[in-house]
């Protein structure tokens, strides 16, 4: 069972574990919200080792009538609400989603599990976490400071700090989101303490890559350069986050799936911290380049906007215990995953008009003449 698998990153472990394990079932379980959208699994919706399941994880008897009736042996739990604006607008959504909804899936497996004459063998619940439950690090190095060796790997652009969040860093969630996810975290390894459910959570960085909602910064910015829209920066733009390329994510849950151990966190990074600013102009060059409009064209479309409340300054990743241990870093560099990302915005504006309905741009207007 993959949750939220119509989403962004879901989509793209869907497409990955339906091609890549033919001899697996592949239960894509997903409410379809706005961020929702089977437009974004077409290439497979038609293998035979692949179903999808409309449903809502926070209806109880609906997951445990779908692990009964599919013989659930694994779960990887990525449904959930994911934007940090919208958890400021509407942080009780967040709360029955993200909490609620993964307390559901942890009861529904414990029980099924526990009713099979096997039990726990060869059963794990995998929950996908981000890296804003723990908080913020300082922007101590403004201008940058090399990466440690420990913490090097395909990305080699300079961190703004020194200090990274590490699995054992202690949880300080700040927005809505993050606290919902730290909240569902702390329910899984709860599970795991208490009645013994095999349990791995993983923490990641900021994914980008194609199906992404044009909601978040890089597919929203992209979208607007295209069309000549203001670009929104909160703040001064100096916030910093740690980017990884999706289907880079994709292949460390594959990997962590299959050979992570139980009852272990691992954190996922790309090695690769930028400053949002530095982010824009480089979206603005890209853009520009492949449109073949002429260079510094729509660096005016920059706009500062009244900051975030309570924005995260700096996120760094040492996702080195994966490395260590499992062998997984990540195959792209930034640069080249952008130039992709661009590529494939450009390319596939029908899926970009398509999810981006009426309600969702009232929603925006509403939240900018708000600010
Ligand atoms: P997304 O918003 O693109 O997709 C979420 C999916 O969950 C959607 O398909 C939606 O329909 C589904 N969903 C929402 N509520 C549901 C419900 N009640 N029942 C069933 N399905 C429901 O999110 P994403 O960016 O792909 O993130 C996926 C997961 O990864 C989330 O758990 C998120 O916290 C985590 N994560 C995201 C990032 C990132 O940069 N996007 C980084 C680290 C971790
Ligand atoms: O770190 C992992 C997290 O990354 C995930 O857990 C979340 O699900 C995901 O949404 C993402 O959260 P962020 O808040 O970091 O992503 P977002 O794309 O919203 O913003 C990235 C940065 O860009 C952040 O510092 C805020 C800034 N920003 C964002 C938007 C949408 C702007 O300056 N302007 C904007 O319009």
């Amino acid at each position: 069972m993959i949750t939220g698998g119509a989403g962004f990153i879901g989509s793209h472990v869907v497409r990955l574990f339906v091609t890549k394990y033919p001899e697996y079932r592949i239960v894509n379980v997903d409410k379809l919200t706005y961020a929702g959208n089977l437009r974004s699994l077409t290439d497979i919706e038609g293998a035979p080792n692949y179903v999808f399941e409309k449903a809502d994880i926070v209806n109880f008897e609906a997951m445990r009538e779908l692990f009964a009736r599919y013989d659930i042996s694994g779960v990887i739990h990525l449904a959930a609400e994911s934007h940090v604006d919208r958890s400021i607008a509407d942080p009780f959504l967040f709360a029955r989603t993200n909490v609620m909804g993964t307390l559901c899936l942890l009861q529904a497996a414990k029980e099924y599990w526990e009713s099979r004459p096997e039990q726990y063998e060869n059963k794990l619940f995998y929950h996908i976490s981000t890296d804003e439950v723990y908080g913020t690090l300082e922007l101590t190095h403004p201008e940058g400071v090399e990466l440690p060796c420990a913490a090097s790997g395909a990305g080699a652009h300079p961190a703004y700090g020194t200090d990274f969040f590490s699995e054992t860093t202690k949880y300080c969630p700040h927005s809505p989101y993050s606290a919902s996810k730290a909240s569902a975290d702390h329910f899984v390894r709860a599970y795991h303490d208490t009645y013994g459910l095999p349990t791995i959570v993983t923490n990641c960085s900021n994914n980008y890559g194609p199906y992404q909602f044009p909601e978040k910064l890089i597919p929203l910015f992209i979208n607007n350069i295209r069309s000549r829209k203001p670009l929104p920066v909160y703040g001064k733009g100096e916030n910093v986050r740690d980017w990884l390329y999706v289907e880079d994510h994709a292949s460390a849950i594959d990997v962590v799936f299959h050979r992570g151990k139980v009852a272990e966190t691992y954190n996922i990074g790309g090695f690769n911290e930028w400053k949002n600013i530095d982010i824009v102009k480089l979206l603005i060059r890209t853009v520009d380049r492949l449109l073949g409009r002429p260079e510094g064209a729509d660096d005016d479309l920059i706009t500062y906007v009244t900051d975030r409340p309570g924005h995260d300054m700096r996120y760094a990743i040492d996702a080195s215990k994966l490395l260590r241990e499992l062998g997984w870093a990540p195959a792209h560099r930034f640069e080249e995953g952008v130039e992709k990302t661009v590529a494939w915005y450009l390319a596939h504006q029908d899926w970009v008009d398509a999810v981006t309905d009426g309600a969702y741009v009232a929603y925006y207007e509403h939240m900018y003449t708000n600010r």
